[in-house]
């Protein structure tokens, strides 16, 4: 068999001062990727880690929602932020404050969202529906946040009927962005059916910009023949690191040339899990339950190999402290790991 492309592939460059190795980013999830899921995706080899989606508006408004959600580590670096909003105006000035407050390093503009609430406002996977006034958004990012470098993360459209991903690569390499990530479905799809990385493909051949590809990547093992397929400079993962980040580590080892190595153990996920949990108490000091109620839906992602999801989610569902999920972990490590 021939070596996949993935073998010689370099850095990505995010701006003239960052490179971004393996080129696997942790792609904006929220609710998901807040400070203390970045934090451990990155030690877990992911080459960047982007903030979930933060509005424009609630940043040049002071909205406290939002910023709370743009919180960063003392040791975090590159501090990468994602923003959405279809006002030029707002979109330049969000961006410039959080370079001169927040001192971010990199600004990635959201025209994927198939949300309704933003969709219906033109915003999202909608933004791009107006090429002109999304062209004046990224051209407006890129201007004020000056040096930082800025992205694009869309989709293949809002329907079929509304293919937008040609257009926004141009808009991209026409206005400086460092890259376009692509998640090959339409806003309409949702997560129905499978991405089209041919689309990614289309995109790749189509700019001379990067190009990063999204979709469905649950395992490390299908990644080179998604980089062959498609030309690809780098993926994005979301799904598939819920409750796994592992396939950051095992995606770090394939970019390195090593083999995948086996998946964790039963008490490596728990050990994971805990620690996550209690990055999140830390994380929402002020609002200790908030931990809670985020890991009753986080927790039964860890577990997801366990067997039985039914009853965790149950269990989990119900725990009022960290003496609950505790006692749940423990559970966990005492059941006989399933065969196979
Ligand atoms: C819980 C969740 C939250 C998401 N939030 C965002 C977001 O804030 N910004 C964004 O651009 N995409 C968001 N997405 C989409 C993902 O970034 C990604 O494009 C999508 O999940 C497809 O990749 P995957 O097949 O690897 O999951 C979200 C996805 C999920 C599952």
């Amino acid at each position: 068999m021939a070596p996949s492309r993935l073998a010689s592939m370099a850095p990505l460059a995010l701006g003239p001062r960052l490179r971004i190795w393996p080129p696997v980013v942790l792609a904006p999830m929220a609710g998901v990727t807040n400070y203390p899921y970045r934090k451990i995706c990155c030690e877990f080899g992911a080459g960047l880690c982007v903030s979930e989606m933060v509005s424009s508006r609630g940043i040049l408004d002071s909205h406290r929602g939002t910023w709370r959600l743009v919180h960063f580590g003392s040791e975090e670096s590159p501090r990468s932020i994602q923003i959405f909003g279809n006002d030029a105006r707002a979109m330049g000035e969000a961006a410039r404050r959080l370079r001169d407050e927040l001192g971010v390093d990199h600004i990635d503009v959201n025209f994927g969202c198939p949300v309704p609430k933003l969709t219906r406002k033109g915003m999202g996977a909608a933004a791009l529906c107006d090429a002109v006034n999304s062209r004046r958004v990224v051209e407006a990012v890129v201007r004020a946040s000056e040096p930082v470098p800025v992205t694009i993360k869309t989709r293949v459209g809002m329907d079929e009927d509304r293919i937008t991903f040609l257009e926004a690569g141009r808009i991209a390499e026409e206005s400086g962005c460092a890259w376009i990530a692509l998640h090959g479905r339409t806003a309409r799809q949702k997560y129905g059916g499978r991405a089209r990385w041919d689309r990614i493909c289309e995109l790749k051949e189509a700019v001379s910009i990067p190009v990063l590809g999204n979709g469905d990547i649950f395992r490390a093992e299908d990644v080179p023949e998604k980089i062959d397929e498609s030309g690809v400079d780098g993926v994005v993962i979301g799904r598939g690191c819920l409750g796994n980040p592992w396939l950051f580590r095992d995606l770090a080892a394939l970019f390195a040339g090593d083999p995948v190595p086996p998946p964790p153990s039963r008490s490596e996920v728990v050990d994971v899990a805990r620690r996550h949990f209690l990055l999140l108490r830390e994380h929402f000091a002020g609002s200790p339950r908030e931990a809670i109620l985020r890991f009753r839906k986080l927790g039964c992602w860890y577990a997801s190999g366990f067997g039985g999801a039914a009853e965790i989610r149950r269990q989990l569902q119900r725990i009022e402290s960290a003496g609950d999920l505790e006692a749940i972990f423990e559970q966990w490590l005492a059941e006989p790991a399933p065969e196979g």
